[in-house]
């Protein structure tokens, strides 16, 4: 290839097999182009560097009023399907000072001792959901624990009263479909309507909630206050929104996914079931292999040139979408060395993934997250030593939070 070559491999998800198995076209994107401007006017990273160095940038932003290279089309039809004076603000969209003053008053309720005394009733549902299980001698993971778990956990820590839980599935469901960086027409107007359902849904819940009053995060959230400091209503429904959202969208890909890795790899099954001091490695290293959430972005405000070390340094323009490939970091041969593509529960520095994102905007639930993942994967892969997945599993068919939507097995 000339220095003056046009690249020659672009990211794209609509490749065959791309779905089922991305690895192999992030590994040709990290040897080829692992940095690029794609046609749908967005920069992608690959390399853990990269991204890496993009995540922790506090001179980058997340607030989409910032972007001045758009995609056009993708543009119109968002403009067209939602309204602009309903557009939530949740705090993953935020810069400071309007970020810290959310998280700070988030965080509240996502202290440590908080997270750590919910250990009892997680492992009570889960392993309420492997007696129906074992009751049966077969499952389908995904319906059974990997999607309730999280749904129930988020529900019960926010105290939502009891809902249509196939409803609000759906919507979420919906909903997540717009953080993929190719959507539908037909997609868009699914996820403003979710939104519109949904908005009217959470202002009702959070009515009810002013007037009866209990000891639960959406409770904290409305009494949330910081040196006179409250959220607005607006502010409110939107980052209950997100952790609803946020909180059973992603952690279904750990638990599902990881679980079905494990079926795959029964030697590494095999190290987890004898060892419980490996749970907690255990569930960094899945989250490292499986990259429950793909992307993640940010947005320059001035140009900034990624890869100068190299001989193909690249300046991204100020204005620009930005996506950082944590899946492909996270399999990315020059951190993780010759096993990068290998599942390896016992694998030093796994905690090292970017899975969580980085920086100022790091995972607000990743140690529920990990909590959760902890109790479900150990318990099943102890409870059942010789489960095995029956027929092919079905994948969501999602690029960035991808998982699967039904995984059947025999116990
Ligand atoms: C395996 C499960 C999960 C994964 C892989 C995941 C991943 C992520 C990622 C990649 C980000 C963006 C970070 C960045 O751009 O630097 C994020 C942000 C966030 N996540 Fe998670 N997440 C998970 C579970 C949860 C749960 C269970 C909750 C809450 C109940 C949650 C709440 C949030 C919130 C509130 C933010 C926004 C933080 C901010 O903007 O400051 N997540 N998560």
């Amino acid at each position: 290839m000339t220095d003056t070559a046009e690249p020659t491999v672009f990211f794209n998800p609509l490749e065959p097999g791309y779905t089922e198995n991305p690895w192999p076209h992030f590994a040709e994107l990290r040897e080829h182009d692992p940095a690029h401007l794609s046609p749908i006017e967005r920069w992608f990273l690959f390399t853990y560097d990269d991204c890496a160095r993009l995540l922790r940038d506090p001179a980058l932003s997340v607030d989409d009023v910032n972007i001045e290279f758009h995609d056009e089309a993708r543009v119109a039809m968002f403009e067209a399907a939602f309204d602009p004076e309903e557009a939530t603000r949740s705090m993953l969209g935020l810069d400071a000072p309007d970020h810290t003053r959310l998280r700070r008053l988030v965080s509240k309720a996502f202290t440590p001792s908080a997270i750590a005394a919910l250990r009892p009733m997680i492992e009570e549902r889960v392993d309420a959901a492997l007696d129906a299980m074992e009751a049966r001698g077969s499952a389908e993971v995904i319906g059974e624990l990997a999607f309730p778990l999280p749904f129930d956990v988020i529900s019960e820590m926010l105290g939502m009263p009891e809902a249509d839980a196939d409803q609000i599935a759906q919507w979420s469901s919906a909903l997540v479909k717009t953080l993929d960086p190719i959507i539908s027409e037909e997609e868009v107007n699914a996820a403003a309507d979710a939104e519109r359902k949904m908005g009217v849904l959470l202002d009702e819940v959070i009515a009810w909630k002013r007037a009866n009053p209990a000891d639960d995060l959406l409770t904290a959230l409305i009494q949330a206050e910081e040196d006179g400091d409250r959220l607005t209503s607006r502010e409110l429904r939107a980052q209950v929104q997100l952790l609803f959202v946020a909180g059973h969208e992603t952690t279904v890909n750990l638990i599902g996914t990881g679980i079905y890795e494990l079926l795959r790899h029964p030697v590494q099954a095999e190290l987890l079931r004898n060892d419980p001091t490996l749970d907690a490695n255990a569930v960094d290293e899945l989250l490292r292999f499986v990259s429950p959430v793909q992307f993640s972005r940010r947005i320059t405000l001035d140009d900034v040139t990624f890869r100068d070390d190299t001989d193909q340094p690249k300046t991204i323009k100020k204005g620009m979408f930005v996506m950082a490939s944590l899946a492909s970091s996270n399999h990315d041969p020059a951190k993780w060395g010759p096993t990068a593509e290998e599942l390896d529960l016992r694998r030093e520095g796994a905690g090292q993934h970017l899975s969580f994102g980085s920086g100022s905007h790091y995972c607000l639930g990743a140690s529920l997250a990990k909590l959760e993942a902890q109790a479900a994967i150990g318990r099943f892969v102890r409870r059942f030593p010789n489960a095995a997945v029956a027929g092919e599993p079905v994948w969501n068919g999602r690029i960035n939070l991808r998982g699967l939507e039904r995984l059947d097995v025999t116990l």
